[in-house]
């Protein structure tokens, strides 16, 4: 007879990630709002080095649109039900939306940019901490990446506005 039953330390794992389907489904939010952001300073921004940030900023969105839909299909996968609708992530998220401004200088936008990627990076630290916690190392390294990217783009922008990344 062969021995088909689960071990008993896997058995129901995804029924006790109640705080990493909770920290995921913060990062569906958090990352909906994040690319609107983006996409708002892609279009409302005017300066010297245009030509240049205007298609950073898709480059941004798209990094970001990856772990989006990693992490949803990471949540659906672990039995839980992403927020899919604008009102949802705009409820969950706490990055604060202005409405488009033209006069905003260059300086203004990409520090618009840092305040959205700090504000990325200190959430995937918390879900750092609780994937640590829960033992998910399938979620922990998604966000090990994601993480170690944005802290990369933070420091990359700090340094064109002449700051020091202040991570
Ligand atoms: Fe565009």
């Amino acid at each position: 007879m062969t021995n088909t039953k689960p071990s008993v330390v896997s058995l129901n794992k995804a029924d006790t990630l109640q705080t990493t389907k909770a920290v995921l489904n913060q990062s569906v939010a958090d990352l909906s709002k994040a690319h609107s952001i983006l996409h708002q300073i892609h279009w409302y921004m005017r300066g010297q080095g245009f030509l240049v940030y205007h298609p950073r900023m898709d480059d941004y969105m798209e990094e970001l649109d990856g772990y989006l839909d990693e992490l949803s299909e990471r949540l659906i996968t672990l039995g839980g039900a992403p927020y899919s609708t604008l009102k949802e992530f705009d409820e969950a998220s706490k990055l604060v939306e202005v409405k488009g401004d033209f006069t905003l200088s260059m300086t203004d936008q990409l520090t618009r940019v840092v305040d959205v990627f700090r504000y990325l990076a200190d959430h995937f630290q918390v879900a750092l901490d609780v994937t640590d916690k829960e033992g998910d190392d399938v979620t922990n390294d998604i966000y090990v990446g994601a993480k170690a990217s944005l802290e990369k783009h933070i420091w990359m922008l700090q340094a064109e506005l002449g700051n020091a990344p202040k991570l």
